[in-house]
């Protein structure tokens, strides 16, 4: 059994320090825990828009965003939105791997949003 010198110490440490760390995303959750909801008047520009720059955009952008998808913009949302895979994939169980955003958790009042605004037709508004 390998002793635990001071080398093997540092390297436990530097360990827990990088698996820690993780990406940037980790804490929003946290941001968005809050005590009321808004879920009247739900809107692209006020709600939905914010929340995929937060969540999506990472991603789903630039030269190559994945799974060929550019979520950058209002149209490109709402092809997605429009092909239902945009909905499947944000109100999938927590545990399922196929589940976006796939690096956090969204809280119930975003994913509530997302809906209504799509149960509205997922106006630009
Ligand atoms: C950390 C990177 C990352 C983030 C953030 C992310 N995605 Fe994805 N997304 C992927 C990858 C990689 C794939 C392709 C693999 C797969 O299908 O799961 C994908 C696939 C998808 C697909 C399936 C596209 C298709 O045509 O099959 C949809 C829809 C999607 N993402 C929506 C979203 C939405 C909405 C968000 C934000 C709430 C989001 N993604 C955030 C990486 C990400």
């Amino acid at each position: 059994m390998k002793r635990l010198t001071n080398k093997n110490i540092f390297r436990i440490l530097i360990f827990l320090i990088v698996s820690n760390t993780g990406c940037s995303y980790d804490n929003i959750e946290e941001k968005y825990n809050r005590d009321s909801c808004e879920l009247s008047n739900v809107s692209w520009n006020d709600d939905v828009s914010p929340i995929i720059n937060n969540f999506c955009v990472g991603c789903h952008q630039g030269s190559s965003p994945s799974a060929g998808l550019d979520l950058s913009s209002y149209s490109g949302v709402k092809s997605s939105v429009d092909q239902e895979t945009f909905s499947i994939r944000v109100n999938m169980a927590r545990s399922n791997p196929l589940k976006m955003p796939p690096n956090a958790v969204l809280d119930s009042c975003i994913i509530e949003q997302i809906n209504i605004w799509i149960a509205n037709g997922a106006p630009e508004n």
